[in-house]
């Protein structure tokens, strides 16, 4: 079976509709015809300075959202990025094959640097998709479904196992991203021409997945539209009606043509009454699901031990062929 390999980041107090609609529903699909590893990139998550207990708590309750949104431990192998320490030592050999001026190409890192300062910004920061690489190609994966914002750091993981294979002979199978047709970018809600995201200054605009329904069905009806009363799809006239859409169909599974259709002559007013029923119909189970398993932390450690075992009997053979090719000598 083809190999897919996933991975979020632990930031945040909880993962979000953006998460679950451009990556996650789209991991829970892919397991049933792929060999899937899903991760917690903990590692990643140290860029920003984290509360050592607050780290801990998220990365519990990132996996545990990956198990409530249909992540199946017995199809699919659930992990923590810290635990395989093949990880970092990959991306220690990945990153003395990137340019500088490749890494400072990244559009996050430059977003991220300009918004806190050169000073503010750590080199975490800027080897951050170097590690993302390492994290991918120690698993010779073939799939990785992520939404938008990831396209470059893929595209960055697909020249540097192609550089690496072209310099020192076939190791790494070059991945794939797999994107989701019509929500690889969710929007906020507040402002539909920005991602929704973890890092907005305002949580109005973005559905957690932990937020009670009545504040998911609030932050839905506050949405902002456009001008006009219009239901159409038209990314660029109507970007706020359009992102409601895309969530409506996406979760319902019924067309946007169709919605457009029923919603005729009907107001915003209607259409965000009835996205705030589905998002709720689609999420209320997945909330109910982690604080179950939130309460069971030993046996979510136990799945992560499980996964970890798993990944790295894989990642360890990989490392190991690297290893060889560039010329490290085994311990005697
Ligand atoms: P992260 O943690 O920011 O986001 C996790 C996943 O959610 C997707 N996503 C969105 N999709 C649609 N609309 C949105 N508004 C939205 N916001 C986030 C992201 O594209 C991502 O798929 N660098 C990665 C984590 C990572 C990774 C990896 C991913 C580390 N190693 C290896 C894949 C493979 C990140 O920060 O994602």
């Amino acid at each position: 079976r083809p190999r897919v390999l996933s991975a979020m980041q632990p930031t945040g107090a909880s993962l979000h509709l953006g998460n679950y609609l451009g990556a996650l529903r789209q991991w829970v699909a892919l397991q049933d015809t792929h060999d899937a590893l899903y991760c917690v990139v903990d590692l990643h998550a140290l860029t920003v300075q984290v509360d050592p207990a607050d780290l801990r708590d998220r990365s519990r309750r990132t996996a545990a959202q990956y198990l409530a949104a249909g992540v199946d431990p017995e199809r699919a192998s659930l992990f923590l990025q810290s635990h395989v320490p093949e990880h970092t030592e990959l991306a220690w050999v990945l990153s003395c094959l990137t340019g500088f001026g490749e890494a400072s190409r990244m559009t996050q890192f430059k977003d991220k640097s300009q918004r806190h300062g050169s000073e503010a910004t750590n080199v975490g920061l800027f080897t951050y998709p170097v590690l993302m690489a390492a994290d991918i190609l120690l698993y010779d994966t073939e799939r990785v479904p992520v939404g938008d914002d990831q396209r470059q750091h893929l595209e960055l993981t697909r020249d540097l196992a192609q550089r690496f294979n072209g310099r020192y002979g076939r190791t790494f199978v070059v991945p794939q991203a797999h994107l989701p047709s019509a929500t690889a970018r969710v929007a906020d809600l507040q402002d539909p021409t920005a991602k929704m995201s973890k890092s907005a200054a305002s949580t109005a605009g973005l559905v957690d997945l932990m937020d009670d329904p009545k504040v998911v069905a609030k932050k839905i009806r506050s949405a902002v539209t456009d001008t006009g009363r219009e239901v159409v799809h038209d990314r660029a006239a109507k970007p706020g009606v359009t992102n409601l859409l895309d969530i409506h169909s996406a979760l319902s599974g019924e067309g946007v043509a169709e919605l457009e259709a029923r919603f005729a002559g009907r107001g915003y007013g209607d259409l965000k009454k009835e996205v705030a029923d589905v998002v709720v119909a689609a999420l209320d189970p997945v909330r109910t699901r982690t604080l179950e398993l939130l309460d069971d932390p030993a046996q979510l450690d136990a799945l992560l031990a499980d996964g970890a075992e798993r990944a790295r009997g894989i990642a360890g053979d990989v490392l190991a062929r690297v290893r060889e090719r560039v010329g490290l000598l085994p311990a005697a």
